[in-house]
């Protein structure tokens, strides 16, 4: 069985500490970091955008994504590409055109994602899911850090393996939002690998390199 890749979110990190913060991730064993972009329209919150994600690029040479919460992210692919994301994930429900999104983050030489809310079902991705590097099943509802994981989402992210085991097995299956210590090895035995977390991590009480060990180890099945 693969190891659980942990993806710190900085949404949760103490930003007049963060180069500080990641750098205590990469130490735990942190494989990638996720910059949470919100416009406040899509989700009902605001974050943060291009220069954080600048910022981001200068603190990790681990991979770095770009999760786009934000309506018509068409209109900002180019940026965060050059902004130093290596990875963007877009909605499913704010991209009217998705395959034309997909393709554009490929032809930027980036790595491509799209994210489903929790309400959205897997089979919206049944004409394209060939075309991707990622699949991010959305655990809470977008928008804020610290809530807890939605139940329900271990059925679907058993309905993401399934598929993609049997039509894109190299897609990665990644999970965002209430993943911590409890609910990660559940979250992993549904088929989950990668992990966006933010509480468990920036806000464990050990520090951010004891808070990813302990996730990592919390994900694998009894006895390693
Ligand atoms: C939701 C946010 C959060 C965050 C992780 O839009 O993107 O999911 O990254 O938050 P925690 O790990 O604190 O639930």
């Amino acid at each position: 069985m693969s190891t659980a890749q942990i993806c710190p979110s900085i949404l949760a990190a103490d930003i007049l500490k963060l180069q500080e913060q990641v750098q205590a991730a990469e130490r735990g064993g942190a494989a990638r970091f996720q910059v949470d972009v919100m416009d406040g329209v899509f989700v009902p919150n605001i974050s943060f955008g291009l220069p954080l994600v600048t910022a981001m690029r200068r603190a990790t040479t681990t991979l770095l994504e770009a999760h786009l919460m934000i309506v018509q992210p068409d209109r900002y692919l180019e940026a965060f590409a050059q902004a130093g994301a290596d990875l963007i994930i877009v909605h499913q429900e704010a991209a009217v055109h998705l395959d034309r999104s997909i393709q554009h983050i490929k032809q930027l030489g980036k790595k491509a994602g799209v994210a489903l809310c929790p309400a959205t079902p897997v089979h919206v991705l049944d004409e394209i899911v060939e075309e991707l590097d990622l699949v991010l099943v959305m655990t809470v509802n977008p928008g804020f850090g610290g809530q807890k994981f939605i139940g329900y989402t271990l059925r679907k992210i058993r309905q993401m393996r399934e598929l993609l085991e049997a039509r894109h097995p190299q897609c990665e299956i990644e999970i965002d939002g209430g993943v911590d210590q409890q609910t990660i090895r559940a979250a992993y035995e549904a088929g989950a690998r990668v992990f966006v977390v933010g509480t468990a991590v920036f806000g464990y009480a050990g520090g951010p390199a004891a808070g990813v060990q302990s996730l990592i180890e919390a994900a694998q099945p009894p006895g390693g």
